[in-house]
């Protein structure tokens, strides 16, 4: 488990309790749950941003306050639900800051490799604050996959936060696709809070369902997905159909 992200009995009171989790390597995590059940939170607390009140976490059997900054941001990276910017850079540049804890030599050859993966290179010359919800996070997913960029490819845990919150179909299945491609390669390893169940069920290998602060389910879509869970957990009524295509259960609500 030396490779892994451990969280053992994380407490912060009130909002998160007794939560315990592994994050492997090459596994794509979804983080579900209702609206204040404790998911930035925890994204916080696995990431750093917030010291626990009890339990720890470490990654690769180190406790994250014993990483210095710099070494913790070159194994992980952190993207926000939305991340406003105090001055007016352009696209380029806040890709680019994803570098600052790297040497710099061939940071332009990887930014601007990660805007083709992110589709941002039509956003080149722009200014980030002028730019709609949907492409700042396109930019904001290029930043972070820069931040892990080592040789060719990303390595380490990104962490997201409602990344396709702001999407549109086709950015929703090309972000889902290509952090699928990239954590199956097997050096990166991705917790992502997703909204959309239907999407968690097609790309995710792993839910884990938060409720109030605790995890009260997880495991693949089959097993989590299932009505009599939701309907509890959310309080909403929804039907269990199949995907068309792949080997998944969809969520749908009642009308
Ligand atoms: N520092 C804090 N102290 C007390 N309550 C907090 C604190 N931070 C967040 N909360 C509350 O904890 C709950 C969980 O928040 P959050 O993690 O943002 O939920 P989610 O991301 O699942 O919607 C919310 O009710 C929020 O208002
Ligand atoms: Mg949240």
């Amino acid at each position: 488990m030396s490779d892994c992200l451990q969280a053992a009995n994380l407490g912060y009171s009130p909002v998160l309790r007794n939560i315990s989790l592994t994050l492997a390597p090459g596994e794509l995590v979804a983080l579900i749950g209702p609206n204040g059940a404790g998911k930035s939170t925890l994204l916080r607390a696995l990431t750093g941003y917030l010291p626990p009140d009890s339990g720890t976490c470490s990654l690769k059997g180190k406790t994250l306050a014993e990483w210095s900054p710099q070494a913790l941001s070159r194994h992980r990276a952190v993207m926000r639900q939305q991340t406003q910017l105090g001055f007016d850079w352009p696209v380029e540049d806040v890709v680019a800051m994803g570098r600052a804890p790297w040497e710099q030599t061939g940071s332009h050859r990887i930014v601007r490799e990660v805007m083709a993966l992110t589709g941002c290179l039509p956003l080149s010359g722009r200014k980030y604050n002028a730019l709609s919800g949907g492409e700042q996070q396109r930019v904001q997913l290029a930043r972070v996959l820069a931040q892990l960029w080592v040789d060719d490819a990303p390595q380490g845990w990104l962490f997201l936060d409602e990344p396709t919150s702001a999407l549109d179909l086709y950015h929703q299945q090309h972000l889902l696709r290509l952090l699928k491609k990239l954590t199956r390669a097997g050096q990166l390893h991705v917790c992502a809070v997703l909204h959309d169940l239907n999407l968690a069920a097609l790309w995710a290998d792993r839910l884990v369902l938060l409720h109030q602060g605790e995890i009260v389910a997880q495991g693949n879509a089959r097993q989590v997905l299932q009505a009599q869970t939701l309907s509890r957990w959310y309080g909403a009524e929804v039907r269990i159909g199949e995907h068309p295509d792949a080997s998944a259960p969809q969520v749908f609500l009642a009308p």
